[in-house]
């Protein structure tokens, strides 16, 4: 991990983040737990924290014909690479970024959604608290933040897979959904906590 947190490329980066991605649970059923029932105004604007390889975002796009933009940010052009080519099949337009989410180049109240999964424990205590403020800086108000983390596991085969790689990094977040709180103390309210797999838990917070 660098100073701003683990940048997937190479073997781990591209094409083959998403094949492991896959035998890890995460293929499209997941992205699409992922994104779940979602109330988007009209034109709505959407920006895909840790976005990895865009796979949030396009299934996003894909599902509601309202948003009219996405944009993603990472920190490894390899992820970044391969999004844009994927996301050429696409209608909707896309737009990906090299930046660290804590550290964002967006003017306040520019999304009427932020997401991110499985991204901010790839990132150390300090950035992922800067993220949720910039979260709350960049969305408007009204505007819905669906953050997907892994918790503490469940029962289910995906809970045991994960389990050893929970024991690396500083997992105390996650693990204690230390998330919930810090939203809070940046204005977000939860309105929404269930588990989408053993492990993945999918939060949704309203900027009041
Ligand atoms: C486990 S992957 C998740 C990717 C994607 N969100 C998904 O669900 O498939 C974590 C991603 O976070 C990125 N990342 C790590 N630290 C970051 C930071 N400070 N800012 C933005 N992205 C970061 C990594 O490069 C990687 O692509």
């Amino acid at each position: 991990m660098n100073e701003k947190g683990t940048e997937f490329r190479g073997f781990f980066g591209g094409a083959g983040y998403d094949r492991l991605a896959n035998v890890m649970g995460m293929g499209p059923s997941y992205y699409d737990a992922a994104i779940g029932e979602l109330n988007l105004p009209e034109g709505a604007e959407v920006l895909d924290l840790g976005c990895g390889t865009g796979s949030l975002g396009i299934a996003l796009a894909k599902r509601y014909g309202a948003v009219s933009q996405v944009r993603g940010v990472d920190i490894s052009d390899d992820q970044l690479r391969h999004a844009r080519n994927k996301s050429e099949e696409v209608s909707c337009p896309f737009s990906f970024y090299n930046c660290s989410m804590d550290e964002l180049d967006f003017p306040d109240s520019t999304f009427d959604v932020v997401v991110t999964s499985m991204a901010l424990h790839e990132t150390p205590s300090a950035v992922r608290r800067g993220a949720i403020r910039e979260v709350s800086r960049v969305l408007k108000t009204g505007g819905v933040f669906v953050l997907i983390e892994w918790s503490r596991p469940r029962f289910g085969l995906l809970g045991m897979l994960w389990l050893p790689f929970l024991f690396f990094g500083d997992w105390r977040d996650n693990w204690n959904n230390r998330y919930a709180e810090l939203c809070l103390e940046q204005g977000l309210s939860r309105e929404h906590d269930s588990y989408i797999n053993s492990l993945a838990r999918r939060q949704v917070f309203v900027k009041k």
